[in-house]
């Protein structure tokens, strides 16, 4: 099966739709059994796809599960309330006091806090590592090192990692590895495929695709997913089912949004690419993009997330910029079908192995489904207004 075939098809057993195109939104937290026998054998069988009581999950919540965790070749997959909670699940999962976590310079800034500030409370030390490291992360490797995490591109600085380097020198040292594969989706790229062991989206993004959901998903392989749902049923972590109906009807879809997002902001990346204001772009298909070359060489396609560097301009001429963008909206999250912009303020203060050095500004676009002439002439009154603030 192709792989929009496969976004039509999966999670839609009869067993779960009936006779209808969908399956049905169960909602239930109570679940009752006609015997003694049946209510005792069920929680054995709740991990796998068996109601029992609503916190494992309804046959709604069995339908998502079972079409994410096929898209990305997994042995199973985990929903969460939102993808912060899938990487902190995550993370725990394979953690334990006096443990060692290996996580990149410029990983997502709630992750990184959390690391900072959670996991050190329970006795795990972090070390941050430059993101462009490959084979050389070997030198970052401690007898107690357990998990590496990656997340690539990364979502402000777009450096793509190479993974197949890093997941070569977890596996000589039995260290699971985690990647946050938000950008590329499993339609894009499919981590488990090059050997990583728990793949993490924010559903939130491009799954859901229409700015209204929260939710997670974490995706392991045989080896690492026993563990992984051990750990995050034990925490309590569930997902309403709405929302896991809204993010599967998404998923529908996926194919043809990514792809529209993806030639947009290819179209908007190069012309940005000419004005004079701008000093590089940073988007993985641009050679001036740092791991440029892993994402020719692992990712099947990009979407409508990238940044680029100004060469001038400070806090009053940027905000006179993004202050009064018509179509451009000014919001933290990515992946929905509206275009927004913001500007990474304090980009040298989120690193603290690499230095960040840049000529100027960063500002990231997530570019939408509006028309690109209507997107382009926004940007062009925006730095307008950039260079009359100077
Ligand atoms: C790369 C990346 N990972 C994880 C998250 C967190 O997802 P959520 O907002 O669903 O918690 C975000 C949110 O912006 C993100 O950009």
């Amino acid at each position: 099966m192709k792989k929009d075939t496969e976004l039509v098809e999966l999670g839609r057993d009869k067993k779960w739709t009936g006779k209808a195109v969908n399956p049905s939104l169960v909602r239930a937290s109570t679940i009752v059994f006609d015997t003694m026998a049946e209510m005792e054998e069920s929680p054995k069988l709740g991990h796998k796809g068996v109601e029992y009581y609503g916190r494992r999950g309804t046959s709604t919540t069995f339908a998502f599960c079972k079409a994410m965790a096929e898209l990305d070749g997994a042995a199973g997959c985990y929903a969460y309330p939102c993808g912060t909670s899938a990487i902190t699940a995550s993370l725990m999962s394979f953690l334990a006091a006096g443990d060692h976590l290996l996580m990149p310079d410029s990983v997502y800034e709630p992750t990184r806090k959390f690391c900072s500030k959670t996991l050190a409370r329970f006795g795990v030390k972090t070390d941050y590592y430059d993101p462009m490291l490959g084979k050389q992360i070997s030198g970052m490797v401690k007898d107690n090192t357990k998990v590496i995490f990656m997340e690539s591109p990364c979502s402000l600085s777009m450096e793509v990692q190479d993974v197949p380097a890093i997941v070569s020198v977890a596996k000589q040292h039995g260290i699971t590895t985690i990647i946050d594969n938000t950008y590329a989706t499993p339609l894009n790229f499919r981590p488990l495929d090059f050997g990583v062991d728990v793949s993490v989206q924010s559903a939130t993004k491009y799954i859901n695709g229409h700015s209204d959901v929260m939710l997670g998903i974490a995706c392991a392989n045989e080896k690492a997913w026993p563990t992984l749902n051990h750990h995050s049923y034990e925490l309590g972590l569930c997902t309403s089912v709405d929302d896991l109906y809204t993010g599967l009807r998404g998923l529908r879809t996926l194919g043809v949004r990514l792809k529209q997002h993806e030639q947009s902001a290819l179209a908007v990346a190069e012309w940005l690419e000419q004005r004079e204001e701008v000093d590089h772009i940073r988007h993985p298909a641009f050679s001036t993009c740092p791991g440029y070359e892993f994402f020719k060489r692992d990712f099947s396609g990009g979407n409508g997330l990238f940044s680029f560097v100004l060469n001038r301009g400070d806090d009053r001429s940027v905000a006179a910029m993004l202050d009064d963008m018509r179509y451009f909206k000014m919001g933290f999250s990515w992946g929905g079908y509206e275009s927004l912009i913001l500007a990474a303020t304090n980009m040298p203060g989120r690193r603290t192995t690499v230095p960040w050095e840049a000529a100027g500004p960063l500002i990231r676009l997530h570019i939408g489904l509006e028309d690109t002439e209507d997107l382009i002439e926004d940007l062009a009154a925006g730095l307008d207004r950039l260079n009359l603030h100077l």
